[in-house]
C-alpha cells in the first residue's frame, strides 16, 4: 500500500509492478520455453492497452451524440476524440512490422500451446466493432455459431449488452438527419443539383462521342459506364431510394444526402467542422480495414494456409471478414456522388449567408445546435 502522504513516485503511479508481473509465458509453464513467446504476449498486450484508449475516445464521442441535440462545441471535440483514434490505428498497423521479426520457425516453437485460444476472443476488438456499429448479420460466422459462442459466459453478456446500445453509426446517421440546410425554403438545393449532375454527365458523354481515338465499341462501353453512373447518381436523387444491400451501405437516404451537402459545401464556415468530423470516421473505417488486410496478410506469411489456433480456415477467413465487416461504406464510396466544385450550385445569398461566421458585438448570438 503506497503512503499517501509520500511524494508520488513514477512506479507507483502507472502500476508498473504490476504490469511488469502479468507476461506469463505459456510454453515455459508447459517445460519448453519459446525465446519469441515474450514478443508475441507483449504486442498482444499492448493492442490491448491501445485498444482500452480507443474505446475510452468512442465512449466520449458517443456519450455526447447521445444527446437530443449535439452542442456545437462536442462536435469540435468529437474531431479531436477521432484525430487521436486515427493516430492510435497508425501505431497498431505499423505495430505488426514488431511482430512479423518473428519468423515463421520461431512462431511453431510454441503455436500448439495455444490452442484453442485466439484473437478472436478479444473482447475489447469486439466492443470496439460493436460500438462501431458492426451489425451481427454482416459477420462472418465461424463454426456456423454467432461471434459471442467464443467467449466465457459473462463476456457473452457484456457483448450482448454492448450491441443493445445505440452504436457510432445510429447516433452519427441521427445526427446527419437532423442536419439543417438540407431545404433551403425557396432554394431546391436537390432540383439544382440534380441539373448540375445531368450536365456534367452529358458533357461526359459528348466528350467519349466526339473522341477520335476511340473506335465505336470503345464509346459504347465508356458511354455505358457514364449511364452506370448516371444510375448510382439515383441513391442520393431518389426519393426514398434504399441504397444497394450490402455490409456497410445501409445508411438512410436522408442521412446520406446531408452527408453528400457536407461534403460538397464544406468551404462554407458551418459545415467545416461537420466536414472534419465525417472525413476523420471514414479514416477509422480505413484504417480498421487496413489493418484487418494486414493482419491477414501477417497471418498468411506466418502459418501459410494452416488453419488458425481459433479454428478458422486462417488468413482466408480474415480477408472475408476484412471484406465483410465494413460499416461506413456509404461514407467511404460517397465521392461516388461527387462533381466539381466549379460544377456546384451557387447558394442564393441569403442561404449563405447563414452559413458564415458572423460576430455582433452588440447582442450575443444563440448558441447554434444540431
Ligand atoms: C503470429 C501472430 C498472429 C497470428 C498467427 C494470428 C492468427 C490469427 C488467426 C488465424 C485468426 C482467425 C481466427 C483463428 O482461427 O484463430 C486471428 C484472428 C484475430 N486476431 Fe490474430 N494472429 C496474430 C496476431 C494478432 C495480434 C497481435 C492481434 C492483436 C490484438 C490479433 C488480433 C486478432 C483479432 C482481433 C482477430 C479476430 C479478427 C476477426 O474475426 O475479424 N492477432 N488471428
Amino acid at each position: 500500500m503506497p503512503d499517501r502522504r509520500a511524494p508520488l513516485y513514477y512506479a507507483d503511479y502507472i502500476q508498473l509492478d504490476r504490469l511488469l508481473d502479468c507476461q506469463r509465458l505459456e510454453s515455459g509453464r508447459r517445460g519448453r520455453p519459446a525465446h519469441d513467446e515474450m514478443l508475441f504476449v507483449i504486442v498482444h498486450q499492448t493492442y490491448e492497452l491501445w485498444f482500452k484508449q480507443v474505446l475510452w475516445e468512442l465512449d466520449a464521442v458517443l456519450a455526447s451524440f447521445r444527446q437530443d441535440a449535439v452542442p456545437e462545441e462536442d462536435v469540435g471535440r468529437a474531431v479531436s476524440h477521432f484525430g487521436r483514434i486515427v493516430e492510435i490505428q497508425r501505431v497498431l498497423i505499423q505495430q505488426i512490422d514488431v511482430l512479423e521479426t518473428m519468423t515463421p520457425l520461431d512462431f511453431l516453437e510454441f503455436r500448439d500451446v495455444l490452442i484453442p485460444a485466439s484473437g478472436v476472443q478479444s473482447i475489447q476488438f469486439r466492443f470496439l466493432e460493436n460500438k462501431l456499429g458492426v451489425r451481427r448479420e454482416d459477420r462472418l460466422q465461424l463454426h456456423d455459431a454467432p461471434y459471442t459462442s467464443l467467449f466465457r459466459k459473462a463476456d457473452r453478456a457484456k457483448l450482448e449488452a454492448s450491441e443493445k446500445e445505440p452504436s457510432l453509426f445510429d447516433l452519427l446517421e441521427r445526427w446527419l438527419e437532423r442536419t439543417p440546410f438540407l431545404s433551403f425554403g425557396t432554394f431546391d438545393f436537390w432540383r439544382e443539383y440534380r441539373r448540375a449532375v445531368d450536365r456534367m454527365l452529358a458533357a461526359d458523354r459528348r466528350t467519349i462521342r466526339n473522341n477520335p481515338t476511340l473506335t465505336d465499341a470503345e464509346k459504347s462501353t465508356q458511354v455505358a459506364g457514364v449511364d452506370a453512373t448516371a444510375r448510382r447518381f439515383e441513391e442520393v436523387f431518389g426519393a426514398g431510394a434504399a441504397p444497394p444491400p450490402g455490409p456497410g451501405r445501409h445508411l438512410s437516404h436522408r442521412a446520406l444526402q446531408a452527408a453528400l451537402l457536407i461534403n460538397l459545401y464544406r468551404d462554407e464556415p458551418i459545415l467545416h467542422l461537420p466536414f472534419r468530423l465525417l472525413s476523420l470516421v471514414t479514416d477509422v473505417e480505413r484504417n480498421f480495414t487496413t489493418w484487418r488486410r494486414r493482419h491477414a496478410q501477417m497471418v498468411l506469411r506466418m502459418i501459410g494456409g494452416r488453419i488458425g489456433t481459433g479454428g478458422s480456415s486462417g488468413s482466408e477467413y480474415l480477408e472475408k471478414a476484412a471484406a465483410r465487416q465494413r460499416v461506413f461504406g456509404d461514407l467511404v464510396e460517397l465521392s461516388s456522388f461527387f462533381i466539381p466544385r466549379s460544377a456546384l450550385p451557387k447558394l442564393p445569398p441569403k442561404v449563405k449567408g447563414t452559413m458564415g461566421f458572423r460576430f455582433s458585438g452588440r447582442s450575443r448570438a444563440p448558441r447554434r445546435r444540431s
